[in-house]
């Protein structure tokens, strides 16, 4: 089966596609490259894609609606896409606003118009966020939350991806899945992440900024669990049933909240050097805590995330200082 893999470049879409491919899956892989974060990065992560035989990749940005409309006329035998684009980050929400829309409503609208005119298409399953939760003070957060209180453009757009779905899904039967991320991190991770930002200071003796006393709290959960969740989600097509559109949202996060603190002390553990800490305030945006309730993930998906943030952790520093010497 041909499965269509946005942001493929990224993190967790390289992971996807890797997995897909060991699956046996044909996988064609769209990104658009851009320049958010460093784009070797993403360039190392497609160049072991694309040695792959069963991978095919489009250089396409899926605010263009005539490259996305040939990039669908071009692969019309694809049966799921898994649809991982965006532009992430809630501090960059900030500063750049207009790139949350462009990439993150209209390129999921894009996808929404071309996959209701795909005749073969099965699922279509996409990456949502905890941020959609808000600051809320009921933890596990669950799906069954009211999730009208963003407290970030990023978290808006997520959460405008979900209603757009549901929409089409109504609209159109077009059976899809969202998937709200909690704090995914591994080898190939995201630089403008915590775990990655401080585990390159603590290797090169700079400080790191720690909020809010780091006593935040996220649910740090491990890619290759994320990755195996996206599978079991892609094999799960939701029904309509009973009035209900086939549209269906579903956490995935480890279910085992960490202080900032922690996280830190187990990076100077895996790295064997202590970390220069720079106290600040909480920033404009950051939620307090973040903690997923999986029952509906583990139950209907086969969700199971089993890495523990020592195991986790000392995976992404083996791989950053092997990435770091190459
Ligand atoms: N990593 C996390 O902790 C996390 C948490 C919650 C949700 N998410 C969501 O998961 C998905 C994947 O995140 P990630 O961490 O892999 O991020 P990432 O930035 O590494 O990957 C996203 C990829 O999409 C590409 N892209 C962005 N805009 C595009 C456009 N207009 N057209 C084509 N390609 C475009 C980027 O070049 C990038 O390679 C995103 O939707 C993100 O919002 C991630």
């Amino acid at each position: 089966m041909t499965i269509l893999v946005t942001g493929a470049a990224g993190f967790i879409g390289f992971h996807t596609a890797q997995a897909l491919l060991d699956r046996g899956e044909q996988v064609v892989g769209v990104d658009n490259l851009n320049p958010y974060y460093d784009v070797a990065l993403k360039q190392g992560r497609l160049d072991r894609l694309t040695g792959r035989d069963a991978f095919r990749f489009a250089k396409v940005d899926l605010a263009d609606r005539e490259a996305v409309a040939g990039l669908f006329a071009e692969h019309a035998d694809v049966e799921s896409i898994v649809h991982l684009a965006a532009q992430p980050g809630v501090r960059y929400s900030l500063e750049n606003p207009f790139a949350y829309v462009e990439a993150n409503v209209t390129g999921h609208l894009t996808i929404l118009e071309e996959a209701r005119k795909c005749a073969d298409l099965r699922h279509l399953v996409y990456a949502s966020s905890s941020s959609v939760y808000g600051d809320s003070a009921a933890l596990p957060f669950s799906t069954a939350d009211r999730a009208d209180r963003p407290v970030s453009l990023y978290a808006a757009s997520k959460r405008m991806d979900e209603l757009m779905s549901h929409a089409y899904a109504h609209l159109y039967g077009l059976p899809s899945t969202g998937l709200r991320f909690f704090t995914v991190y591994g080898p190939w991770g995201r630089p403008d992440m915590a775990v990655y930002s401080f585990a390159e200071a603590i290797l090169e003796g700079s400080p790191i900024r720690v909020f809010n006393q780091g006593t935040l709290q996220r649910d740090f959960t491990y890619v290759d669990d994320i990755v195996a969740g996206i599978l079991g989600a892609i094999g799960h097509v939701p029904k309509a049933s009973d009035g209900a559109a086939p549209h269906r949202i579903y956490n995935l996060g480890n279910n085992r909240p960490e202080t900032v603190s922690r996280l830190v002390a187990v990076l100077e553990d895996a790295i064997g050097k202590p970390a220069i800490i720079r106290h600040e305030p909480m920033q404009a945006g950051d939620v307090t805590a973040t903690c997923a309730d999986i029952e509906d993930s583990r139950r209907d998906l086969g969700f199971n995330p089993s890495t523990s943030l020592e195991q986790g952790i000392q995976r992404f520093v083996d791989w950053l200082r092997d990435y770091q010497g190459t």
